[in-house]
């Protein structure tokens, strides 16, 4: 049997482009292993967000440089955005396919399966039908949906629009489709993904907005967990809060990236909304009804930025109270408008504010923990640590709760159960608890 490795860099859309590559594979003989040494062909599914995030893969690359009789692919975002470049970089490479092409990953293997070299797909503007019967997912109760792909945004700083082209919705229907098959195996929990879910637009005649086709799918029997990721505050309508209030299933978390707390800062990177109007959208979840927990974005040290503009993004940190953040030094990245700008700041004094910035946080994020301390929780039991003799469990709001139980359970008993736990510690990143029924 041929073997395949793959390892894959950056976003859960990455994680889900992987296990639909998996899958075609499988379907086509392959078997994957867990080394590169083990395996025909090795492949790195890649992201160029940032510079550090495409330098991984260069340095895999070269460290595999002289493996024999192997076939290297790169596939992702560094591929879409170097393109045959690749190949002169790193000349064992073999195959460089964009996301938008993984449709037709099938016939690309079987010109490299006859010997083929320097065998792309690098077409953007396929159109991608979303049918995924040969995925192969990895985890046993959270199944990632794809609802929409692309991006028709520009902001200053970022390379998707290249990498991953223009916004595509999927049919409602199929997206409906795959929520009932995912049921039906068993998987309680959907993630529905997408670089901007919010300005999904139903590609058939029922043409359903984003709000209404989260409603449809958090209907959808047996599932008890839905969430959705990553939202644009600008496309990001009332009506989804709405929806979240009469729907149980959708869980108490939103995730909406701000990018910065200046309005000045935010024009220049062209996020096409102001501090006030991401405030707006902010006061709409804490009115709702559910407790739902907001997490967000943050680049620091964008050109321009002033030590004014950054206190102003400290104080949106006080004034939201975000229960978590990924932030973020500013990379510059090719063929990004807000490479024609002035004023780059150093790096060490990008690195000093990312530090201050992560501090202001930690503070926000142990005092909002800490007031959970005492409360019941609803737990998915997602695996154990056994170096600390705990289940590992998440909450709707998506905050890791570790916890014990009174009866020691097997394994197989607790995961992707929910069930009870009281919350008795807090810290920054995590609570603890214990889980008082006899498993
Ligand atoms: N530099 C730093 N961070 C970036 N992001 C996107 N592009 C860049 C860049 N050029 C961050 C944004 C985005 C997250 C996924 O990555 O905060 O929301
Ligand atoms: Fe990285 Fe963005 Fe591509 Fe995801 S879409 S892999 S974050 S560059």
């Amino acid at each position: 049997m041929k073997s395949f490795y793959i390892e894959t860099f950056g976003c859960q859309m990455n994680v889900h482009d992987s296990e639909k590559v998996i899958g075609t594979l499988e379907e086509r003989g392959y078997g994957q292993v867990q080394t590169p040494e083990e395996a025909d062909l090795v492949l790195y599914n890649t992201c160029s967000i940032r510079d550090k995030a495409e330098q991984k893969v260069f340095q895999r690359l070269s460290e595999n440089k002289k493996a024999r009789g192997k076939v290297f692919g790169v596939l992702g975002c560094v591929a879409q955005q170097e393109g045959e470049r690749i190949f002169d970089k790193a000349p064992h490479v073999s195959l460089v396919v964009g996301s938008a092409s993984y449709p037709k990953l099938g016939e690309l293997l079987v010109q490299i399966e006859a010997g083929g070299r320097r065998v792309t797909g690098l077409r953007l503007d396929s159109d991608d039908t979303f049918e995924t019967a040969a995925t192969r997912r990895d985890n046993p109760h959270k199944g990632y949906i794809t609802i929409i792909e692309g991006c028709d945004k520009s902001c200053a700083y970022c390379v998707v629009p290249f990498t991953r082209g223009h916004e595509r919705s999927r049919a409602s229907a199929s997206v409906l489709r795959e929520a009932r098959e995912l049921a039906g195996a068993g998987y309680t929990e959907i993630q529905l993904l997408g670089q901007n879910v919010n300005s999904y637009r139903d590609a058939s005649p029922a043409g359903w907005n984003f709000a209404r086709l989260l409603e449809e799918v958090g209907r959808v029997d047996g599932i008890r967990r839905v969430r959705f990721t990553t939202s644009h505050p600008r496309d990001f309508g009332r009506e989804i809060i709405d929806v979240i209030d009469r729907t149980e299933t959708l869980c108490n978390q939103i995730h909406l990236p701000v990018q910065s707390g200046s309005t000045k800062v935010l024009a220049a990177m062209r996020r096409q909304y102001t501090r006030d109007e991401y405030m707006r959208r902010i006061e709409w979840m804490k009115a709702s009804k559910r407790d739902i927990a907001i997490s967000t974005d943050i680049i620091v040290g964008f050109p321009g930025e002033t030590e004014a503009d950054f206190e102003q993004t400290l104080s949106l940190l006080d004034e939201v109270e975000y229960d978590s953040i990924f932030s973020f030094k500013y990379s510059a990245r090719p063929n990004t408008p807000a490479l024609a700008l002035e004023e780059h700041i150093p790096e060490e004094e990008k690195g000093r504010r990312l530090m201050v910035l992560q501090e202001r946080q930690r503070a926000i994020q142990l005092r909002r923990n800490s007031a959970l301390v005492g409360t019941w929780q609803e737990a998915l039991v997602e695996g154990w640590n056994s170096a600390k003799g705990q289940w590992i469990g998440r909450t709707s709001q998506n905050r890791v709760l570790n916890f014990v139980t009174q009866a020691q359970a097997g394994r197989e008993e607790m995961t992707a159960r929910y069930v009870p736990v009281r919350v008795t510690r807090a810290g920054p990143n995590s609570l603890a608890g214990e889980c008082a029924i006899a498993v």
